[in-house]
């Protein structure tokens, strides 16, 4: 393993009662951070995986803690309107942020109306160095799906993002339309306090294993996903937990 502490391994014989597990640990982190603390940062996960976890928050937990003190942000983004059905933000305002009570200033949707890709994400950065005062976003919670090719967010194997040492916020090509995107990049994601990846399906099951091997990094960008001091816990059902060898 890299830097940081080993992550958690949580396993479950059904999506629904991994969703169920993962919105309450989800809940029980704002709980604890806002007890202390006036807002909870969250950065939010794209795809599909999340659609249910995100629906389960929202029918379970709308009034479990104070969303209006919440943060709301994404790891990563297709270049495409957030009205088109293959925005990730699209999918989060429909499955999560139209159903809580969370005021629209506490939303932020990466920008995609920039004519040069690399200006939204410069857009994106600023208005997180807006918000966390530190040479890095401090997020409390960084929600991350994994691709069955090992990547996360936007940060694909082989990319040149995943050298990115400077920038919060990237763009990033995929292999696989929409091909624009922009991304957190892995510092960005590695300074996050609590870090939770959301992992379904026997297609998945391979990436896992290679996203928890001690040395697959340059070609499984999720096994770069090693907070510096943060806490990382991989969520898993057990068709996606199949291919690990546990204790
Ligand atoms: C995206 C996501 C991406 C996603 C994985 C898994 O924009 O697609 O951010 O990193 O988490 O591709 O996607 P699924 O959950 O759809 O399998």
């Amino acid at each position: 393993m890299g830097a940081g502490v080993k992550p958690e391994i949580k396993i479950f014989d059904t999506i629904e009662a991994q969703n169920q597990a993962t919105a309450a640990a989800i809940i029980k982190l704002i709980a604890h951070t806002l007890s202390d603390n006036t807002t909870f940062s969250l950065v939010l996960a794209g795809g599909n995986t999340p659609r249910q976890l995100y629906e389960v928050i929202c029918a379970q937990h709308r009034r479990s803690v104070a969303w209006k003190k919440v943060r709301f942000y994404l790891g990563d983004e297709r270049y495409v309107p957030h009205d088109h059905r293959q925005s990730n933000f699209r999918m989060i305002r429909e499955s999560l942020l139209s159903k809580l009570p969370v005021p629209s200033e506490n939303i932020f949707p990466m920008p995609i109306n920039y004519t040069v890709i690399a200006d939204a994400a410069r857009a994106y950065e600023s208005i997180l160095r807006s918000h966390f005062n530190s040479d890095w976003p401090q997020f409390d919670l960084a929600l991350l799906g994994l691709g069955a090719d090992c990547h996360t967010a936007s940060l694909f194997p082989g990319s040149p993002v995943l050298a990115e040492q400077t920038r919060w916020v990237a763009a990033a090509t995929a292999d696989k339309e929409p091909r624009q995107r922009l991304t957190l990049t892995l510092p960005a994601i590695n300074h996050a306090k609590n870090i939770f990846f959301v992992v379904d399906g026997s297609e998945k099951a391979a990436a896992v294993k290679k996203a928890l091997a001690a040395d697959a990094e340059p070609i499984c960008p999720a096994a770069m996903v090693r907070p510096e001091s943060g806490l990382t816990t991989w969520w898993l059902d057990k068709m996606a937990a199949a291919d690990l060898t546990m204790p």
